[in-house]
């Protein structure tokens, strides 16, 4: 029988994904769970790594049982994830010693100022491409070190291991037989070095963090061990971080393209080939997916926080919408308002701007401004956004931008697509195919599988629409020196 299908797991921060392709690229089931956040303090978050492992076997099971696919006709498994968030477990026991801290969490940030006032700013920007921050894992990793009662004395006995969540659900799925990670996750720690490929001693010893418990790192398309289900093994073949799986899915394996997923916040990133770019404008730098027989290659990163969260702040606090969709009719119907914009910056500015006490504000209120013109100008704020991170890729790579691939839930929207291309002066390129993040990590697994190669990606892409830019130059620079102008007025330093 042949093997024609790959199972994608996608574990991101709010749900648990099953999907299973055939050799097309075509979904031919779809399992799907939320996930349980919790909160215990003012601006931690935490899951628990038991419901995720849980969720994961539920949904991997019920996909396989409601698509009738048999288990014979699978050729792999890929897996992406939500990045950057920690689990510590113990390896005699199989538990965590503490619930996973989010990527969200911001717990860690004197651990961080610490890191700065000894002078490794300029250390970890050059060698693990990142910039100090709670975000990543190494501080999180800290933190549970020193506040899990007895939990050092336990890790120096290398009885603790550390993953990020893809490194979590493999030593499960493989019945603690696997302890690994891909090159992409690896990147996002803090504490791997990117330009020598290795953990990073110094990283290691600033954050007092011991060896042993840190995951061998792969390539993103090879063996992760298997999965037993039924009296049968299905290989993990790819592994990848749920941003640089979508890059891989747009067909962003190769140099000069570039991907903006539009979700709660939105991920832009530029595959900038075997060249890393180290940013002048405040960007991440990153590894791409990898594969064996390819050079490791690098992206560009820029996060803009709140993307399609200020679409939810006009649903669940200001109550004008009561769901994301209706804001393209809207958008349409309600002719432009000069110089009114919103600058969502509810959880600060961040790149290029890096502002983390900005607080959000609507300029140019005028009688004729309601509702609609608001809801108008937070989506347009989407688009403005990713031009702020697109340009400031531009100026580190000295690359010309001539397309951006979209994906992600407000990619839907055609409005915003258009002002996107608009804004940008650049060709919006949407596929038919929206679940990109998902497909890429099943094009690593199939790639190893041998169900397809590299090349085989820019032939399943489909396009749905490209969305070409329509207004003039002048019409252009007068809205975006607009945006700028509210973003000046802003800054907490103007406030
Ligand atoms: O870096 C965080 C990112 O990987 C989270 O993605 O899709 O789970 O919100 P998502």
């Amino acid at each position: 029988m042949d093997k024609k299908y790959i199972i994608a797991f996608d574990q991101g921060t709010t749900s648990t994904r099953a999907i299973i392709f055939d050799n097309n690229g075509t979904i031919c089931g779809i399992s799907q769970k939320e996930l349980t956040q919790y909160y215990p303090q003012s601006g931690w978050v935490e899951h628990d790594p038991q419901e995720i492992f849980k969720h994961q076997k539920e949904v991997f099971e019920e996909v396989l049982s409601t698509s009738k696919i048999s288990i014979d006709q699978i050729a792999g498994v890929g897996i992406t994830n939500q990045r950057e968030t920690t689990v510590v477990w113990d390896k005699t026991t199989g538990e965590p010693i503490h619930n996973a801290i989010v990527w969200l969490d911001k717990r860690t940030s004197n651990i961080c100022k610490n890191l700065k006032s000894i002078g490794l700013e300029d250390y970890v920007a050059k060698n693990t491409g990142l910039v100090i921050d709670s975000y990543f894992s190494g501080t999180k990793l800290k933190w549970i070190l020193d506040n899990v009662e007895g939990a050092r004395e336990i890790a120096q006995k290398g009885d603790l291991l550390f993953g990020t969540i893809d490194t979590w659900l493999i030593w499960k799925f493989t019945n603690g037989s696997r302890h690994v990670t891909d090159h992409s996750n690896a990147s996002r720690t803090m504490l791997y070095n990117i330009m020598r490929l290795e953990w990073d001693e110094t990283m290691l010893k600033a954050l007092d963090i011991p060896k042993n418990m840190l995951p061998e790192v792969q390539h993103s398309s090879s063996d992760f061990g298997s999965i037993s289900y039924q009296e049968k093994e299905i290989p993990i073949y790819g592994v990848a971080g749920d941003q640089q799986a979508s890059l891989f899915g747009q067909g962003g394996y190769k140099s000069g393209i570039a991907k903006n997923t539009y979700g709660t916040g939105c991920f832009l990133l530029l595959n900038t080939g075997k060249k890393a770019y180290h940013s002048k404008n405040g960007l991440l730098t990153t590894l791409c997916c990898s594969l064996p027989d390819d050079n490791i290659k690098y992206a560009l990163e820029g996060s803009v926080f709140v993307g399609g969260a200020s679409v939810q702040w006009l649903r669940d606090k200001l109550k004008v919408i009561s769901k994301a969709s209706e804001t393209e009719e809207i958008c349409i119907s309600t002719p432009a308002s000069k110089g009114l914009y919103v600058v969502p910056a509810f959880a600060g500015l961040g790149a290029p701007y890096w502002d983390m006490n900005a607080k959000g504000a609507i300029y140019g209120l005028t009688l004729d401004s309601g509702k609609n013109e608001i809801i108008k100008a937070t989506v347009d704020a989407l688009a403005y956004q990713t031009r702020d991170v697109l340009d400031a890729m531009v100026e580190d790579s000295g690359k010309l931008m001539r397309e951006l691939k979209v994906d992600g839930g407000a990619s839907a929207n055609n409005y915003l697509m258009q002002f996107q291309a608009d804004i940008l002066n650049v060709e919006v390129d949407r596929p038919a195919m929206l679940e990109v993040t998902a497909l890429g990590a099943a094009f690593l697994a199939g790639i190893k599988a041998g169900v397809w190669t590299k090349k085989d990606i820019s032939k399943i892409r489909i396009v749905d629409t490209k969305f070409k830019p329509q207004i003039t130059e002048h019409d252009r620079n007068r809205k975006y020196s607009g945006w700028k102008d509210a973003v000046e007025r802003t800054k907490s330093t103007n406030a």
